[in-house]
């Protein structure tokens, strides 16, 4: 463990794959006056995430940095007031909704697919990751904060998004500083949470006055129906931003570099769509079981939530290791999704692994993968992702319609990417590849 906190900072995949190769399943990382374990063994995994809210906390440096842009909002909050939160904002969430939400997926899969009919017969090279942000970003905003505030959701989003980037700059400075000091980083923080104040609190106050009704089943309505002080709605509407946006982009952005560098893979998704029309979301995976699989199979490689962490309430055994209360759970979805043991030939992007026809497939009729600690894109026990299946319909969904009737593929001089573990996996400098209309089918 000579590297330390450089290597981190520097690299944190690369530092997360080493020390997994070189030290095993349960290992114990340079971080001083704590235990800090990083936890790869599925069966620990379990232990740590679904032990229950309370013996494995959320009371880490990871989501303490986060709640200074959030707040004690949904996605940070580690004590007792997390329950009454979660149970606030699951009805937006609720699967009944989720037609709904297909429809304002589709149009805004279909504004970014009007511009690219104008395209020639030999396309462009195109920012699939600037693409990818901006799609996303017109979901979320029509879907969660209700369509008349897009413009305010837009300025929302933005400073929501530098706050998060800063605090993970801020994370990652050699010689952590505490909050109030000074700093470039912290002034920048601070700014952009006092202009994340202001514009939840316009959201806010002009919602109130077109009047709550029962009528409003986006989350915002919800949560100001539910009685919520404008603080925690606040927090809210910023967590929904910062845990919504960049994942559901960071997926497709990666999820169409795989289809480009997998022509055949991509050629059987565009047949598929091709041959259903409309599918209700419900019925995705049955009517559209390849695209799903390759949602499936591109979350596993490239998992947008890279790392979450856990304190321990009291103390408790991991392997055959005692831990004391206070150690920190270290859990990466990067590291147990490339474990051969679990995926052979773990970097091979083969969506068949989750095509619910394929002997071995970890997914078969209605069985869902939430209940694996091998794969856990989203999470595992109480605190999975709330927008879990709002997420599988949106990637479904938008790459159905985008690839329709458009292909994706390498431009010259095609090479990979740095994968940048910020927030969420983001590709260094942008993702360029080229975008051309196919023949109709
Ligand atoms: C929690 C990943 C999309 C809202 C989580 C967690 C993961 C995750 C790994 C668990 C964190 C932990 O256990 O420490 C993802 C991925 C997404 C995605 C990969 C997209 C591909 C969304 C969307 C929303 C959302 C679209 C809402 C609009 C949340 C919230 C939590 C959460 C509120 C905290 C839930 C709780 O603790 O009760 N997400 N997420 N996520 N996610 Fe997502």
């Amino acid at each position: 463990m000579a590297r330390g906190f450089a290597a981190i900072r520097d690299n944190p995949l690369g530092f997360l794959e080493d020390t997994r190769r070189r030290y095993g399943a349960l290992v114990a990382f340079p971080v001083p006056r704590t235990t800090a374990l990083l936890v790869s063994d599925p069966a620990d995994v379990r232990r740590v995430l679904q032990s229950g809210a309370r013996t494995w906390t959320k009371a880490t440096v990871q989501y303490a940095a986060l709640a200074r842009v959030t707040g004690p909002g949904l996605l940070a909050v580690a004590d007792d007031r997390w329950l009454p939160r979660r149970r606030a904002a699951q009805p937006a969430f609720h699967h009944a909704r989720l037609d709904a939400v297909s429809e304002s997926i589709r149009s805004a899969a279909g504004r970014v697919v009007g511009e690219w009919r104008s395209l020639s017969a030999d396309g462009a090279v195109l920012d699939v990751d600037a693409l990818a942000m901006r799609v996303t970003l017109d979901v979320i905003g029509r879907t969660l904060f209700d369509e008349d505030l897009a413009e305010v959701t837009d300025a929302l989003v933005h400073a929501t998004d530098e706050a998060a980037e800063l605090v993970v700059a801020q994370g990652r400075q050699v010689v952590p500083l505490p909050s109030w000091v000074p700093t470039p980083v912290n002034r920048r923080l601070r700014r952009a949470v006092r202009d994340l104040d202001r514009i939840c609190r316009e959201v806010i106050a002009r919602r109130r006055l077109r009047g709550v009704g029962a009528s409003h089943h986006d989350l915002l309505g919800l949560l100001l129906a539910a009685g919520l002080p404008d603080d925690a709605v606040r927090d809210e509407l910023v967590t929904m931003v910062v845990a919504g946006h960049e994942t559901v982009a960071s997926a497709l952005t990666w999820t169409l570099m795989l289809l480009a560098e997998q022509p055949g893979h991509q050629d059987r998704l565009r047949a598929e769509v091709r041959a259903t029309g409309d599918v209700p979301a419900l019925q995705l995976r049955r009517e559209l079981p390849w695209t799903r699989a390759v949602v499936d199979e591109s979350l596993r490689l490239f998992p947008p939530g890279w790392v979450v962490s856990r304190r321990a309430m009291a103390p408790d055994v991991l392997g055959d290791r005692a831990v004391p209360a206070g150690t920190i759970a270290i859990v990466s979805p990067w590291l147990l999704h490339r474990d051969p043991a679990a995926w052979p030939d773990p970097e091979t992007f083969d969506p068949g692994r989750f095509d619910p026809g394929h002997p071995g497939s970890p997914v078969s009729g209605t069985a869902t993968t939430t209940a694996r600690a091998d794969y856990l894109p989203f999470g595992l026990g109480p605190r999975l992702c709330i927008g879990r299946g709002f997420s599988l319909v949106e990637l479904t969904v938008l790459l159905a319609e985008l690839l329709r009737d458009h292909a994706v593929s390498l431009p010259q001089g095609w090479r990979r990417p740095e994968v940048d573990a910020f927030v969420t996996l983001r590709p260094r400098g942008g993702l360029r590849l080229r975008v051309t209309p196919c023949a109709p089918g």
